[in-house]
């Protein structure tokens, strides 16, 4: 759908049932767009010796992500590093794949997606672009916590976003502040997809970061995307806040709070903001906002979104209440600082036939 096309069904404030017809016309639209490339191999123009790492901008379980600079074009990008051993010694040789592949078939305003992959005898390599404002988690931890206009101008991004996911049968599974990036034009990219993936019916697999799990996934019982709402409640209460509303100093005594669904507002809540958390962090996932009968309409339409125009936010016709500094195309002021290590693939070939779809 053109930009034009799109514009038509701005509205004030809220989301019609027309309105979000209409919007589920794009989405089908994505969503065919997203299983055409599911199902095509992706081909890259560009050769892994063109492009010169520069510096690390973040570390992981498996391996880092490196700034990047392509000779030929002089464009950033951001590599995802990840080493072959690490990969099957963890057993996520099936989440890395999904990532992959996910990375190479999603498009939408506020998600990132792969531009090139390769592999060599040690290390598979996803490049991204380069998304030069950091993660909104130092954003957050720098600030304090967020404004109410711009926990508002973020939260709408990640309910569109998930939205998105969502109607792809994707559910995304791992949603905090370090996995939210900001983009140079203040709106957010999510990024890390390694625990992303295509759900028909329900799933079992653990996995995610301790306070952010849903208590339907630490209870072991089989779950669906209504995890990502949970972990959207938590995140929406965490930039309000500055801190999470489930913490412990252990994971376990985390988890006993979480499947008790107790947690308390700070003073600074409004009303609306209270209403709008409770609704989501409700442990009984029938009366969770998200997955009811109104799906993303019940966010759409809550009072604390109003005067969100949903539309000219996924257009980018906002002005971002917030936009990092930064000062050139390869600046990483936004990012830490990290400890470089050499990327050195052993001489021959390890776990060929692991990683033969890669
Ligand atoms: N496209 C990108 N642009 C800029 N920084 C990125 C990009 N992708 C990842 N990063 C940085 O690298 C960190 C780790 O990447 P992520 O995909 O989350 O890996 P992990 O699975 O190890 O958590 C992110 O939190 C972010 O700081
Ligand atoms: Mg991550």
């Amino acid at each position: 759908m053109s930009y034009k096309q799109r514009q038509q069904f701005e509205f004030q404030d809220g989301y019609t049932e027309q309105q979000q017809a209409q919007y589920t016309k794009y989405l089908t639209k994505l969503k065919s767009e997203f299983e055409k490339r599911w199902c095509t191999q992706a081909k890259f123009s560009i050769e892994f010796s063109e492009l010169e790492p520069i510096k690390t901008l973040g570390t992981g379980a498996f391996g880092r992500v490196m700034l990047l600079r392509h000779n030929k074009t002089n464009k950033f990008y951001a590599m995802k590093v990840l080493e072959k051993e690490k990969i099957i010694k963890l057993k996520q040789l099936d989440h890395t794949f999904y990532e992959k592949r996910i990375l190479e078939a999603i498009r939408f305003p506020f998600t990132v997606s792969m531009e090139f992959s390769f592999k060599d005898n040690s290390y598979v390599y996803f490049i991204m672009p380069f998304v030069p404002g950091g993660e909104m988690f130092t954003h957050l931890r720098k600030l304090g916590k967020f404004e109410e206009p711009l926990a508002k101008f973020y939260a709408s991004q990640v309910i569109l976003a998930l939205e998105y996911l969502h109607f792809c049968n994707l559910v995304y599974r791992d949603l905090k502040p370090e996995n939210i990036l900001i983009d140079k034009n203040g709106y957010l990219k999510i990024a890390d997809f390694g625990f992303c993936k295509v759900l028909q019916g329900r799933t079992w697999t653990l996995c995610g970061t301790p306070e952010y799990l849903a208590p339907e996934l630490i209870l072991s019982k089989g779950y669906g995307f209504s995890v990502d709402w949970w972990s959207f409640g938590v995140l929406l209460y965490e930039m309000n806040a500055g801190y999470p509303p489930f913490y412990a100093n252990e994971p376990m005594k985390t988890y006993e709070k979480i499947v008790a669904g107790k947690y308390r507002c700070p003073s600074s809540f409004n009303s609306d903001l209270r209403d709008l958390v409770r609704n989501i962090l409700q442990v009984d996932i029938s009366k969770r906002y998200g997955v009811m009968r109104n799906g993303v309409l019940d966010y759409k339409n809550h009072k604390w979104f109003k005067g969100i125009e949903w539309d000219a936010i996924l257009n980018c016709r906002i002005q971002p209440p917030y936009v990092p500094k930064f000062i050139a195309p390869s600046d990483t002021s936004n990012f830490e600082r990290y400890n470089e290590e050499p990327i050195l693939p052993a001489s021959y070939c390890r776990y060929e036939s692991e990683f033969i779809d890669f």
